[in-house]
């Protein structure tokens, strides 16, 4: 037995009692003759005192000991001397009088520090992932990760879902990616595709009769990383026969608000019941689809407003079938020239051709690039619509609706941030409905589910299908939290002939839907039972639970923004015997 005790658990009570320990130092200190050394487990830190008059042969086994070398040591509990106590240490009451010291590995010096939050380079972390978790930080975000998925299991299992797995090596399940492909050796030139979800095989779960399913589901995606995006993430995958829309977002929002409330005691719910917007909604009050709830800031339509105005810039959009829309960024009235020029370069790089403003000083003082096509009338107008005050900034933005919902949909969040309104403290859960089912790819030239094509549109607009897809609505829904979306899902369509409608529609002729998804339809004419269901991404869950900044920081082996897992140093080249044994060729890339 290495240890009679973790490093996290000893109090006063323990005082008297001899204890062994093993774990790493984490910290060295010597002064007056003593040696100190916190030593760390995964259950916490304790203090450790070596006197070289009570354990002369304990002390010198001591002297080369430096951080992170792995150690066992034996002693005695006792209290800490007066004054010496540390409230912020669990252990802070006591500490350990050691006799005996066994090295059980060196360590080299590591290339950044354990025991301090410091500014390290992300790919020497990654390089160095091993020592990068060591950090209690790191260390407490894999066990938030541990505790969200127990939590989810434990009420899963309660509510009479069962886990089932699916393949890893399967088919094409087109959720807008690229897929990653593995080539099969036994059957020349043919690939399994790593599954974008388990869309397809939880589906047929329930043509199966499983009724409720659910899986921590891992999923591949190649496409371009960024913060709250991986090549290889997880999701809480769920499907469940006989639901409606409401069933499954019922059951998500209560285990969800159940969750939080366990897990996450020093955070707040913003609102219970959650709010449901229509994607419309989101949009005109927003401008995004995931829209952040924490703050108000909204966007008001000004287009009626802006009409006759004679700012050509107004007139312009106007005349071309555009909005004008605006924020009141409240407490940026005093923002230089320079400081709202700033701000026009960030909406420009969302399309917009430039920020109109009217800038409130908190004297009363007012600027603005369009005043001299302001009657006093119109102004007051205006500043009746924003509720202007002393102290506010009115932006503007006239374009087309998706250039004027974008700019503004993130300048607003850009603005929240400056402002410091996103109060990491606060969870602004919300579901977002009625999406339009499908958007016309104007490079493809044909429409596109705007989900997936297993999607069923909602019931009452089944019969525009052909006849009017633009307005048609998917049965699908999203959930939101903070800025993210945390959750995707939809009721399915379960019949084959709605089925090959759809697949027709996305311009999939019947033959390439039979050999692509054949195994769908066919199942459907097997008493197919309605059905529904969702995913839900949870690193970006954990990610916001956890106040972190990417989903990098709640996965043990993420690979870097390049795709590549620095530590193994993967993807390699494969050998010239493997590839011969795939029938890979491999053409070097120009
Ligand atoms: P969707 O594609 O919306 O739906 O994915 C569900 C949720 O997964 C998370 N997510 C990601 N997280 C990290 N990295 C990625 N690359 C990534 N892509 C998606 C998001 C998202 O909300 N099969 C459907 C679900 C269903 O209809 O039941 C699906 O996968 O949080
Ligand atoms: P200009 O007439 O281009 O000098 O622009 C006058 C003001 O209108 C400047 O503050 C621009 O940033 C702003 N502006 C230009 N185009 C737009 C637009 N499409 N929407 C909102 N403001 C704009």
């Amino acid at each position: 037995m290495y240890k009679t005790h973790t490093c996290g658990e000893l109090t006063a009570a323990n005082a008297g009692q001899t204890v062994t320990l093993a774990g790493w130092v984490h910290r060295r200190r010597d002064h007056g003759g003593l040696t100190f050394i916190d030593l760390r487990d995964r259950f916490g830190l304790v203090q450790i005192v070596s006197d070289p008059e009570a354990a002369p042969e304990a002390h010198t086994a001591f002297e080369p000991v430096r951080s992170e070398w792995v150690l066992q040591v034996t002693g005695v509990v006792r209290p800490r001397p007066e004054g010496m106590t540390n409230p912020e240490m669990s252990t802070g009451e006591i500490e350990v009088a050691v006799s005996q010291v066994k090295i059980l590995n060196p360590s080299k010096t590591p290339p950044f520090l354990i025991n301090k939050e410091e500014e390290v380079d992300e790919n020497t972390r990654l390089k160095y992932r091993y020592l990068d978790l060591r950090r209690p930080r790191m260390q407490a975000n894999l066990e938030l990760r541990h505790r969200v998925i127990k939590f989810i299991r434990d009420y899963l299992d309660k509510e009479g879902f069962l886990e089932i797995e699916t393949p890893i090596l399967f088919k094409t399940t087109p959720e807008g990616a690229r897929d990653y492909l593995v080539p099969s050796r036994v059957h020349p030139g043919e690939f399994y595709a790593l599954p974008q979800s388990p869309q397809q095989l939880k589906q047929l779960l329930m043509v199966a009769g499983f009724e409720r399913y659910f899986q921590i589901a891992r999923c591949f995606r190649d496409e371009d990383l960024r913060g709250d995006r991986q090549a290889e993430f997880t999701q809480l995958d769920i499907e469940m026969s006989f639901v409606e829309r409401d069933d499954v977002m019922n059951l998500m929002e209560t285990m969800y608000t159940a969750m939080a409330q366990e897990l996450l005691p020093h955070k707040r719910l913003l609102t219970t019941p959650w709010p449901r917007l229509s994607y419309k909604e989101a949009m005109q009050r927003f401008g995004k689809d995931n829209p952040d709830m924490r703050f108000g800031m909204e966007l008001q339509d000004l287009s009626g407003w802006a009409a006759g105005s004679a700012f050509k810039v107004f007139e312009d959009a106007l005349a071309s079938g555009g909005h004008v829309r605006a924020i009141n960024a409240r407490g940026l009235g005093g923002y230089s020239r320079k400081e709202i020029d700033a701000l026009t370069d960030y909406v420009k790089d969302f399309g917009a051709k430039g920020l109109a403003y009217l800038a409130i000083t908190p004297e009363g003082e007012e600027r603005s690039s369009f005043s001299k096509f302001l009657s006093a009338e119109k102004l007051a107008e205006l500043k009746a619509r924003l509720d202007a005050q002393p102290g506010d900034l009115l932006l503007f933005v006239a374009d087309k609706p998706e250039v004027v919902f974008t700019a503004l949909g993130r300048l607003r969040v850009h603005l929240a941030e400056k402002l410091n309104l996103l109060d990491p403290d606060l969870l602004a859960f919300c579901w977002v409905i009625d999406f339009p089912f499908a958007f016309w790819n104007e490079e493809e030239g044909r429409w596109e589910a705007s989900q997936h094509p297993f999607t069923s549109p909602m019931p009452e607009d089944i019969h525009m299908v052909e006849s009017d897809p633009a307005n048609m609505r998917g049965a699908q829904y999203d959930m939101v939290l903070n800025n993210i979306e945390v959750c995707g899902g939809s009721i399915r369509i379960h019949e084959r002939e709605l089925q090959s409608r759809i697949f027709k529609l996305i311009g999939l002729t019947p033959e390439v839907a039979q050999e692509r998804f054949g195994h769908m339809l066919d199942a459907f004419e097997y008493g197919a039972p309605p059905h529904g269901g969702i995913a839900s991404g949870l690193d970006r869950l954990v990610m916001l639970f956890a106040d972190e900044q990417s989903i990098r920081e709640v996965i043990a082996f993420p690979k870097n923004q390049a795709a590549r897992d620095v530590m193994a140093d993967a993807p390699t080249p494969a050998d010239e015997q493997q590839l011969k044994d795939l029938h890979i060729k491999v053409v070097a890339a120009k």
